[in-house]
């Protein structure tokens, strides 16, 4: 059963995809007269889905953060400050103005340019809430270019088959709009050959840094949802074949554009079908990054995982409340053999004022782990934690956000 963070990321993404693709499809296709209005309510109502889906996504994912009930998130605040101190929290706020900025375009007159354009900005900047976003270093630089070119082509495609279906509808049994229709259809479809050579490229790139080596992509199920949306792709573009060499060339006769409205009806199921996956894809690790715990969590303490291509390592701050804490740090390489560190620091960063930001050096235990006995830690929230690693003469520093939850009684 998919869990509802899978299903609102898909409902967000299918909102945004759409918001995008239906003034960019009419942008191609010219003057449609009856049609403009509503397609132009059509992407007002993607708008207002996007934003209520991005709304729920968000207070799941703070709720998340927060390690606390999404009521308690809702109750006591801890939304304000993870809009206002992660990195998640302000990328959803900055997408929130976009959305408007969408709107405002949707009540102009010349609509189309500015509503494209506010809507490839949303779309576009999903790559920083997801996988993509957490990368580090050139191969995170690519990755996040890839995902953005990933996100846009998927709206120019995907997110304008529901417009251009009902093109063909509304183009049956008048001669001059079949005649239109027919025209619009050679040009939509170089676009789309277009589209899906950037979603392959892109998919390819996004998958090699996600998977790794295809040997393992059944291996997780983040790679068999991954194989399961490449096999749903794969059925798109069959369709697509048989739209663009079977039924293409016999427009603009009625039954073919009938046929063609049929077909992409189809091709836009499957779509929807593939959001779902990439919905499920961004609540599970991805397959290059299923590492087991290297030690049992203590359940008081903060934990956190930081990963890059150099160098990973496991953080634990106990107890994770204010106070006085010990932290201990177990630095590995991708394949868990022991990273060999020369010395090693680590940074508390608060995101909220009123509380000192903290560092100290750790010394390295026989069992190789890096320890600082006491460390003072004066109030609860969100954190930067900032572990910098000085090894072969130079320095890596890995920074994730840590929760220091409230004491349950008197602080030490
Ligand atoms: C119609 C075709 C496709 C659509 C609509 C589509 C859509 C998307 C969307 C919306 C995302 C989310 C981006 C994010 O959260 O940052 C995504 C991510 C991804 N896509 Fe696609 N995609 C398509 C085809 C492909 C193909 C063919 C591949 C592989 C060759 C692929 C591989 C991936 C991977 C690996 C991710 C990253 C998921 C993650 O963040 O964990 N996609 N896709």
């Amino acid at each position: 059963m998919l869990e509802p963070l899978a299903i609102v990321r898909a409902v967000h993404f299918a909102a945004c995809l759409a918001a995008l693709g239906t003034p960019a499809f009419m942008l191609l296709a010219g003057s449609l007269d009856t049609l403009e209005r509503p397609l132009r309510r059509f992407t007002a109502a993607a708008l207002a889905v996007a934003v209520v889906s991005g709304a729920v996504w968000f207070t799941l994912v703070a709720a998340r953060i927060l390690a606390v009930p999404v009521r308690e998130a809702l109750g006591d605040g801890g939304l304000i400050t993870v809009a206002t101190d992660t990195r998640f929290g302000r990328m959803a706020v900055l997408r929130l103005v976009f959305a408007v900025l969408g709107f405002g375009a949707v009540l102009t007159p010349r609509w189309r340019w500015p509503a494209a354009a506010a809507a490839a900005m949303l779309t576009g900047a999903i790559a920083w809430t997801g996988h993509a976003g957490a990368g580090t270093g050139p191969v995170g630089s690519l990755h996040l270019a890839s995902d953005v070119l990933h996100l846009i082509s998927a709206g120019l495609w995907l997110g304008a088959l529901p417009a251009f279906a009902l093109m063909l509808l509304w183009s049956r049994g008048d001669p001059a709009r079949a005649k239109l229709a027919a025209g619009v259809t050679r040009r939509f479809s170089l676009l789309a050959v277009g589209c899906v050579l950037a979603l392959l490229i892109s998919g390819v790139v996004n998958s090699a840094v996600l998977v790794g080596w295809p040997t393992g992509l059944l291996a997780s199920s983040y790679g068999r949802a991954l194989a399961l949306k490449v096999a749903l792709f794969a059925m798109m573009l069959v369709l697509a074949a048989f739209n663009r060499y079977r039924l293409t060339p016999c427009l603009p006769a009625r039954d073919a554009l009938g046929a063609l409205a049929a077909t992409t009806f189809a091709e836009t199921a499957l779509g929807l079908g593939i959001l779902l996956l990439v919905g499920l894809l961004g609540t599970l690790a991805p397959a290059s990054h299923l590492h087991k715990p290297t030690a049992a969590i203590n359940p008081d303490a903060a934990f956190v995982h930081i990963h890059t291509e150099v160098v990973m390592a496991d953080l634990t701050i106990a107890p994770g409340t204010p106070g006085t804490s010990a932290a201990i740090m177990r630095l590995w390489h991708e394949d868990y053999t022991p990273f060999i560190a020369e010395r090693v620091k680590l940074a508390l960063d608060p995101t909220f004022s009123g509380a000192a930001a903290i560092q100290h050096e750790a010394v390295q235990s026989a069992d190789g782990s890096w320890v600082i006995e006491r460390m003072r830690i004066q109030s609860p929230g969100v954190w930067t934690a900032r572990v910098i690693i000085d090894h072969d003469g130079t320095s890596t520093a890995l920074d994730a956000p840590l929760v220091i939850t409230q004491c349950s009684n008197d602080c030490r």
